[in-house]
């Protein structure tokens, strides 16, 4: 049936007029206009507020610009990373998963369960809208105060969300986290250096700072770091983690 199709659709193009139909260009206008609406959403969300003053990202502006704004490219890197090291049907717990973005473009191909867990019900709702998989369940949950979804994660993912928790939260956070991993886990994600955002309540000046945390909770810790134009971010992969210790450990270091 498909060989049929394929050689029929094979003869028919000789006869078509498929050479001038202009798809490249068409493509290349949609592109345009679809930047175009990207940057009305920009201007509309993050410069006017017209909805309050955003806590997450819609990755759709960066999706639309980045064809005629080669320096977007820096939004890929936490989902690339992210999943360096996924494998066929892992579970992945996708924490603070904002609008959903990376659990669907980067995760969703490999993984056999995904929980993204987000407690803004309107990025939630927005996630559910646009970036819906079978695999992926969207959860409103608040990490400090209540408890994950499920267990036995062999990734858990943090993205661009550790600074938004006070110490003592983080802390809270991490021992879940870590309870909730398999032995084997890999926690990965990515925190822009110190730059007194006005919604941050931790910031970490430089890779060290993150190295030396991460240690406190994980045998292995690698931190990468990347400027990104006008602004550097830490990206990190831990594995091993100590799961005796979440109870002693304190400190979040500066
Ligand atoms: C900057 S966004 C990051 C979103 C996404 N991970 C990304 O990389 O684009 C931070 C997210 O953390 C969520 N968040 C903040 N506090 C939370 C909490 N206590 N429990 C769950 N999510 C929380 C916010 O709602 C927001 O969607």
């Amino acid at each position: 049936m498909r060989k049929s199709l394929k050689s029929l659709l094979l003869r028919a193009s000789k006869w078509l007029p498929l050479r001038i139909i202009p798809l490249d260009g068409i493509l290349r206008q949609s592109q345009r206009v679809s930047s175009a609406v990207a940057s009305c959403i920009f201007l509309r969300d993050w410069k006017l507020e017209v909805l309050g003053r955003p806590q997450f990202f819609k990755h759709q502006i960066d999706l639309s610009r980045w064809p005629s704004q080669p320096s977007r490219w820096s939004f890929t890197a936490r989902g690339v990373y992210a999943r360096e090291d996924m494998f066929d049907g892992c579970k992945v717990l996708d924490l603070c998963c904002g609008d959903g973005s990376y659990s669907f473009l980067f995760f969703s191909d490999i993984a056999g369960t995904i929980d993204a867990v987000d407690r803004d019900r309107h990025a939630l709702a927005y996630a559910r809208r646009q970036f819906a998989a079978p695999n992926i369940s969207y959860h409103e949950i608040d990490i400090v105060n209540e408890p994950l979804p499920s267990a036995d994660y062999d990734f858990v993912i943090w993205n661009a969300a550790i600074c938004y928790f006070g110490e003592q939260e983080i802390r809270q956070i991490m021992k879940k986290l870590i309870a909730a991993g398999k032995t084997g886990m890999k926690f990965c994600g990515m925190l822009p250096k110190a730059n007194s955002w006005v919604d941050h309540k931790t910031e970490f000046r430089d890779r060290a700072a993150v190295d030396g945390f991460l240690r406190q909770y994980f045998g292995t810790v690698a931190v990468r770091e990347v400027t990104e134009g006008s602004a550097v971010s830490f990206y990190f992969q831990a594995s091993a983690p100590f799961k005796h210790a979440v109870s002693i450990i304190s400190g979040v270091p500066e």
